[in-house]
């Protein structure tokens, strides 16, 4: 915020919106771009052009890309959850929750309820199924974005919870569990997909979306292969969806693999 308060010093004759424009772009373009994120740069986001604003979101998930740990997650998280909702989905266009949630619709029954949102981050998957708050649960490990979910109210209960660990806490008999944005580089690999059939009981739909070349990368099919020879779970269905809107970013044309399995044993 040095430069931000510099800058508003040393303004005179200055446009006003100019001078904002120009500490948020200084905001979003540095590593630490999620540090603040105070009423002036708000206003100074909302006049960026659609290009800019998909550049600078396509740094936010560059650096999400960059996590390894848990810890990191909860580090990056902390600050992002503040402007994950406009400046990176807005930003992207990211239609993630909106296919993942068309997928889900396509295959639940009546009865697949209630559902269990993996990595709910701020409550865009819960905002999209429309259920009400005592249909729907969510886990995260960010303490921030479940906060920002919180304010929405659109779930029953908020758990947050370390997957990479276990999930020993959260509820089980989830009569669906389903995520957007969370199997991606830096954040869940395959191993964790075994252990969230205990959340589940027998028949429980799993819609989980997968970005496709972390997929490709890490080695789901082997953990699915495996799961289905245990007979654990029903042979998947893979459905391939774009998840951003933005032509204006390397990842315009990145896709999702959503699987869509059913747990056999209880
Ligand atoms: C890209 S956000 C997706 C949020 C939301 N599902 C959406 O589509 O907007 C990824 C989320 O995964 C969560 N996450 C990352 N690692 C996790 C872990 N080990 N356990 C639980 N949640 C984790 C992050 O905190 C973050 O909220």
């Amino acid at each position: 915020m040095f430069l931000s308060n510099y800058l508003w010093s040393v303004k005179d004759g200055v446009p006003e919106w100019y001078a904002v424009a120009l500490v948020s772009g200084w905001a979003l373009i540095n590593n630490d771009a999620v540090a603040t994120y105070s009423w002036r740069e708000r206003q100074g986001y909302t006049l960026m052009s659609e290009d800019a604003k998909a550049t600078a979101a396509t740094r936010l998930l560059a650096g999400a890309y960059k996590l390894s740990t848990a810890q990191d997650n909860i580090d990056y998280y902390r600050d992002f959850a503040k402007i994950y909702d406009e400046q990176f989905a807005d930003g992207m266009g990211y239609m993630y929750p909106q296919v993942l949630v068309s997928a889900y619709r396509s295959y639940a029954k009546p009865d697949d309820l209630p559902v269990l949102d993996i990595g709910c981050g701020t409550g865009l998957v819960g905002a999209m199924l429309e259920l009400p708050s005592d249909q729907i649960d969510g886990v995260d490990v960010s303490q921030e974005m479940l906060d920002a979910a919180q304010q929405k109210s659109i779930y029953g209960t908020l758990h947050r919870v370390d997957l990479t660990t276990d999930a020993a806490d959260v509820p089980t008999r989830y009569g669906a569990v389903v995520s957007a944005g969370t199997f991606t580089f830096g954040h869940l690999g395959p191993e964790v997909l075994p252990q969230l059939l205990s959340l589940g009981r027998q028949s429980t739909l799993y819609c989980i979306g997968v970005n496709s070349e972390h997929f490709g990368q890490q080695g789901f099919s082997t953990v699915l292969d495996a799961m289905v020879q245990a007979g654990q779970i029903s042979a998947p269905v893979f459905e391939e969806r774009r998840i951003y809107q933005t032509s204006a970013s390397e990842h315009a044309d990145d896709t999702a693999t959503i699987l869509i399995y059913r747990k056999l044993t209880d």
